[in-house]
């Protein structure tokens, strides 16, 4: 075998390239790097280094989930402080991440998740309450109310509580904790361990929002074990839940890590996928106008019902077209079950840390050709998106790889389906400047940066 060298920036002594990341939006540096580098380049930090791909042809042999598994690096292993062995940052091998997926996974399925829709339905509804009141000409800061939905939405299906984030100008302690701990969790990744160390008054502060994080789950938790209820919800199949495979249960703290991890998980990405979808369609007059119609023509001018979700397969493909050019969650890492050579010619090592770059892979002209960035729902069809996944496989990855894909999708697509619905039946949308450019703002996910819009209400319409 002909081994090629893999290509690296040069760097500094002891820091490597980590001065070459741009702190607020480390995302556009290796966006750079790729145009520079191609298809895969190393990125060396104080004490590690990063692999990076950039094609469908690599980030398809690296799913193989035969020689690649989940990497927790960098900032997923700084959440580990909060959230331990849950879901998300639980490696592999941990008996909790088996125990937990497989008490979880029919907690997901699309009954449990269509047992939700009156109270995704309820969230939503205040969303347009809120706009219908605040007039046509207020300025409507997306990506804030739709994080309020979603956060709001996750915490009432999966645990009945309730944060009422529309009624506050300040976010709930809880969710200034969890934006804190996740800011700071990515800080942390990106300071050598000893300079951490230094960093006192920031450790007591991340110490502290982890405290404010679990003790509110855990109230939930002991609240519910005090006033059992027949609900179907997450914390009861956590409760409840007995493992078919080990007969085992979860135990309260692990419990605490998921309903956290749930949390953390189900609303930054849900909100930015919103934030995006409108974006687009405001971009992009003609998509908007045929995703309006369908809306009229589907649900009318009556509420929005549980029959519409599956009768809805433009605004279907807008959102995997967002997700496809947008993606909210833009890297996902894997490392080498044992020393591998890929595409035939690139060594890496066992345990070496490979991201994904899915923000460049998916829009790989190789796949989608000359117009590769450009956003056209029409490749997402039901009919192009199968052909597309059976030609490419691998080429869209929103929602992460294998077994440790997203155990939210079916969750987060009813809700964005039922959102895009009910604000294209209530409202026509304008830019608030209509010379908006889309700039990026990254934190644990990516979203539009001071995108507002303005919400007229239809006529005819409450
Ligand atoms: C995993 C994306 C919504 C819960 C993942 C992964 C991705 C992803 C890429 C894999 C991460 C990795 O490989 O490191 C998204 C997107 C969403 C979304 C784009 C919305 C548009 C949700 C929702 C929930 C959720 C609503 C919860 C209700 C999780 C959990 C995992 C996960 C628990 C870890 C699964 C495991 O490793 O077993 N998601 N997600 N996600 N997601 Fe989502």
């Amino acid at each position: 075998q002909h081994l090629v060298p893999i290509p690296e920036p040069s760097g500094l002594p002891l820091v490597g390239n980590a001065l070459d990341i741009d702190f607020d939006f480390p995302l556009g540096s290796m966006l750079n790097f790729s145009d520079q580098f191609g298809e895969i380049f190393r990125l060396n930090f104080p004490g590690r280094s990063m692999l990076f791909v950039t094609t469908q042809a690599l980030v398809h042999e690296l799913c193989d989930e035969k020689r690649f598994k989940k990497s927790i690096t960098a900032v997923l292993a700084e959440v580990r402080q909060g959230v331990h062995d849950g879901l998300f940052t639980a490696h592999n091998e941990e008996p909790n991440w088996g125990l937990a997926h497989r008490i979880l996974m029919p907690a997901f399925g699309p009954l449990s998740i269509q047992n939700m829709f009156p109270e995704m339905h309820e969230i939503a509804s205040q969303l347009c309450l809120k706009w219908a009141r605040h007039g046509p000409v207020k300025p409507i800061m997306v990506t804030d109310d739709f994080t309020r939905l979603t956060l709001d939405t996750i915490a009432l299906c999966a645990m009945n509580f309730r944060f009422n984030s529309y009624y506050h100008d300040e976010m709930h302690p809880f969710v200034e904790a969890m934006g804190n701990f996740l800011t700071e969790s990515g800080s942390r990744s990106r300071r050598p361990g000893f300079i951490s160390m230094f960093c006192r008054e920031a450790n007591r502060k991340y110490e502290h929002d982890i405290q404010v994080l679990r003790k509110t789950a855990e109230d939930v938790l002991e609240s519910r074990k005090e006033q059992p209820t027949d609900r179907k919800d997450l914390l009861s199949a956590m409760m409840d839940g007995v493992d078919p495979k080990t007969g085992g249960k979860l135990s309260d703290s692990s419990i605490i890590d998921n309903l956290i991890t749930f949390l953390i998980a189900g609303h930054e990405t849900t909100s930015g996928l919103l934030s995006f979808a409108f974006f687009q369609l405001l971009k992009h007059p003609e998509t908007y106008r045929k995703a309006q119609k369908e809306v009229d023509d589907v649900c009318g001018t009556g509420p929005i019902k549980i029959e519409h979700m599956k009768k809805l397969p433009y605004i279907s493909a807008i959102l995997r077209e967002t997700l496809r050019v947008c993606p909210t969650i833009p890297i996902i890492a894997v490392e080498a079950k044992e020393d591998e050579v890929v595409a035939g010619k690139y060594a890496i090592p066992k345990g070496q840390p490979i991201a994904l770059l899915l923000a460049k892979s998916q829009v790989d002209p190789a796949v989608f050709g000359e117009t590769a960035n450009e956003f056209d729902p029409e490749r997402m069809t039901d009919e192009n998106f199968e052909r597309l996944n059976k030609e490419f496989p691998d080429s869209w990855k929103p929602f992460g790889n294998g077994m440790r894909g997203c155990i939210g999708r079916p969750f987060a697509w009813q809700e964005a389906l039922l959102v895009m619905a009910m604000l294209l039946q209530n409202f026509n949308f304008l830019l608030d400047d209509a010379n908006y450019v889309l700039h990026y703002k990254q934190t644990l996910t990516t979203k539009p940066k001071d995108f507002y819009m303005r919400a007229v209400l239809r006529d005819g319409l409450t």
